[in-house]
């Protein structure tokens, strides 16, 4: 049995390794094997996992902006029995609030990385789970696609795709014993929200990846985290017309702005 992984950062490689971890109690022999785009980066982490946990690493280099990579993906597969998806693979446009038309306008990367590759890599694996009637798969959509968040529209919107598909997804696929998970958390520390500094809502990898493992088995949508579940609720209360409106908007642009200016590692 093996596990595949979209993407690998320094949270993917810490929920990788737990989630090697528990599978290798549950059941002994599960290998990995790693997608993302930079061979040096995917090469020392397979060499900490193959030191670390002593699981075979296989490595496949794909840019998922791209839309030609899953024929060779596929064929890179063809002869592993992929027991786990986590497609972690993501891209931010911005970190700073930005309006649409000041986004960077590589629209089609954006949702090759963040729509395409969780359709695409479903489909490729989750055929042979089906016939195995069993199999896990962890999408990671983000907290801001759990309604429309101006200022970060298209990845609000790319990560609501994420989120839609994969609950009507699990509702089909439940009954043949294959979960599907979808993660919505807020922030987390790595290099796309360039290393914001940690406090009761920003967690490290590390602790939001031990979190986020405990509730792989209950629901099929969890922020992951409990701060971030309550943070969810607060969200959720607010009334549409307060947080839609252009007080709100300016908030975004000019607290949040200069909360992240402080905090994040922008020049
Ligand atoms: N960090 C947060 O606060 C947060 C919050 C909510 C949701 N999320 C979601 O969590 C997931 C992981 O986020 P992260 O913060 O760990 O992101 P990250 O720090 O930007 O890491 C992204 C990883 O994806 C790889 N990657 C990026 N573009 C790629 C591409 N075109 N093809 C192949 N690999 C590519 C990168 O590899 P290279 O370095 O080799 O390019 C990198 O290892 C994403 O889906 C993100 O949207 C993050």
């Amino acid at each position: 049995m093996d596990a595949a992984i979209s993407s690998v950062t320094d949270k993917a490689v810490r929920m990788l390794l737990k989630t090697v971890l528990l599978a290798v109690t549950a059941r002994q022999g599960l290998n990995v094997v790693l997608i993302s785009r930079t061979p040096e980066k995917l090469q020392a982490i397979a060499a900490e996992i193959e030191w670390t946990i002593g699981s075979s690493v296989k490595i496949i280099q794909a840019d998922f902006t791209k839309d030609d990579i899953y024929e060779y993906i596929k064929e890179k597969l063809k002869d592993l029995e992929i027991g786990i998806l986590v497609n972690n693979v993501g891209m931010l446009p911005n970190l700073l609030p930005r309006h649409f038309l000041n986004t960077p306008d590589d629209i089609q990367s954006l949702i090759h990385c963040n729509i395409t590759s969780v359709v695409k890599m479903t489909q490729l694996i989750l055929k042979h789970m089906e016939s195995r009637r069993k199999g896990l798969i962890l999408n990671i959509s983000s907290g801001v696609a759990l309604f429309p968040w101006p200022l970060y529209s298209t990845y609000s919107a790319s990560k609501a795709f994420v989120c839609t598909f994969s609950k009507a997804l699990q509702a089909e696929y439940k009954e043949k014993g294959i979960i599907i998970q979808v993660l919505t958390p807020y922030a987390v520390s790595t290099p796309m929200t360039k290393y914001l500094n940690t406090n009761m809502i920003t967690k490290t990898a590390d602790e939001f990846v031990k979190e986020s493992l405990n509730y792989v088995t209950i629901g099929d949508e969890t922020c992951g985290c409990l701060a971030h579940e309550i943070l969810a609720s607060i969200l959720s209360v607010i009334p549409s017309w307060a947080f839609y409106s252009s007080v709100f908007q300016k908030m975004l642009l000019t607290r949040y702005m200069d909360y992240l200016k402080q905090n994040a590692n922008i020049r």
